[in-house]
């Protein structure tokens, strides 16, 4: 029997590689562009981290993280998330040093032991910026032009941009007492997880996405009513920026995101063409961020976007891909005794920087002659036993299908 792949997982094969290859090249171009530099931090990190910077009552942490003890019981977890781990190694590698704001960006696995439906996997990848050390609304704003700037070049359509703020450590205060008093009233309406939030995490209610929480709230208060003087213009900053640069949005006054490190701004990027799991991006201001995890206050703002999310809407879009390069030199050689002449032939092409291969599960000549056509080569180069003995091979141009004897020595020139 073999074993199969856990639940939740999945495999980029290589005929979908490309894709992948694809979307991370403008990526990179468009964060290159905006002076994102890219780091890459290891998939696992003390727990911690998480509980610290995630925050305790948050479902990430309490239900979904992959958390193991190492050899010496010391509690890890493969990471759910990016940003506390980007802030960690800000802070190990005294990043403030080198300049007053840091910009980065990172690719890579994230691990949520959620119940897999379509779109929300336990392993998948994410792209993400972070942009630590200011507090104007413009980083605010680059960050959301920037994802969109992407989406946009790769092509994507019917987007939808959710904006809210969820105000500081000054204002929330006031705005979750007045929201736990409301919710205690409604009580009898909601879910058995709402009602353990309503005690520790009141916030996490408007998130919930059952039918009888979200009629429960209806006349809820709302925290954009409740933001201080200071969260207020910031938010009313960051929407006017938007509208310069004609970004569309929504106000989304529920929208408070599953992470307990946000101040201030957040918003969401949905696609049309996801049903439920329709978030491709996420993200927002954390300026508490950096002082939980043990440096001192630094205000910071960034987002994460769901890659397989991102290629799913481009299939549902029917976005072209890219053609996948096609492949130079198909080698054909039937003299097993050959093999040495073959080899050393092949390496010299590939050197020369051509995509070439052979075959070497002792094909005929024909079924070699098809696997040429099949792997769409331009060239063919056959080694005949009479032609060898005076140091030459046959080129053929796969598409004229023009044939022609030259000297072994001169394959490259041929080729160019
Ligand atoms: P998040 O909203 O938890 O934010 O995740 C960001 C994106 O990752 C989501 O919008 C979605 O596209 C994708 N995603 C999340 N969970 C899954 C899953 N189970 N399967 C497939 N895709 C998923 C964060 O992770 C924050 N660290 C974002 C951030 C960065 N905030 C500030 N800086």
């Amino acid at each position: 029997m073999i074993i199969k792949i856990p639940k939740g997982t999945q495999d980029i094969l290589p005929e979908d590689i490309n894709k992948w290859y694809y979307v991370e090249d403008v990526i990179r171009n468009i964060l290159k562009k905006y002076d994102y530099k890219e780091i890459r931090t290891p998939i696992f990190e003390h727990t911690e981290l998480f509980i610290r910077g995630i925050g305790e009552s948050t479902d990430i942490v309490n239900k979904e993280m992959f958390t193991f003890p190492d050899r010496k019981g010391r509690s890890l977890t493969l990471r759910p998330e990016g940003t506390a781990s980007v802030v960690r190694s800000y802070l190990e590698n005294r990043m403030d040093r080198t300049s007053k704001v840091v910009k980065l960006y990172y690719f890579g696995p994230m691990f949520r032991c959620e119940k897999p439906q379509a779109g929300r996997f336990r392993q998948f990848n994410q792209f993400g910026i972070e942009s630590i050390g200011s507090q104007s609304p413009v980083a605010d704003a680059e960050i959301i032009a920037a994802a969109l700037e992407i989406y946009e070049k790769l092509g994507l359509k019917n987007l939808k941009v959710s904006l809210n703020s969820v105000g500081c450590k000054k204002c929330r205060v006031a705005y979750i007492e007045r929201l736990r008093l409301f919710l205690d009233k409604k009580e009898a309406q909601l879910c058995h997880d709402c009602k353990q939030r309503t005690f520790k995490n009141p916030l996490r209610v408007l998130d919930c996405k059952k039918e009888s929480c979200q009629e429960a709230l209806k006349n809820a208060p709302k925290i954009i009513d409740h933001l201080c003087e200071e969260c207020r213009l910031h938010f009313k900053e960051v929407k006017a920026l938007l509208d310069h640069l004609k970004i569309d949005y929504v106000i989304d006054d529920k929208l408070v995101r599953g992470l307990d490190y946000y101040t201030k701004t957040a918003f969401e990027i949905a696609s049309g063409e996801l049903g439920a799991q329709n978030a491709i991006a996420g993200g927002g201001r954390y300026d508490n961020l950096v002082d939980e995890l043990g440096g001192k206050e630094t205000p910071a703002v960034g987002f994460a976007a769901g890659i397989e999310r991102m290629i799913i809407t481009m299939e549902k879009q029917n976005l072209p891909w890219p053609e996948p390069t096609a492949f130079d030199v198909f080698l054909v050689n039937t003299d097993e005794k050959k093999k040495s002449i073959a080899l050393t032939l092949l390496q010299k092409i590939r050197k020369s920087g051509f995509t070439a291969d052979m075959d070497i599960s002792g094909k005929s000549l024909k079924s070699q002659m098809r696997t040429a056509n099949k792997v769409q080569a331009k060239y063919t180069v056959i080694l005949g036993e009479e032609e060898l003995s005076r140091e030459k091979v046959t080129v053929r141009n796969m598409e004229s299908k023009e044939q022609k004897e030259v000297d072994i020595d001169n394959i490259i020139k041929t080729l160019l």
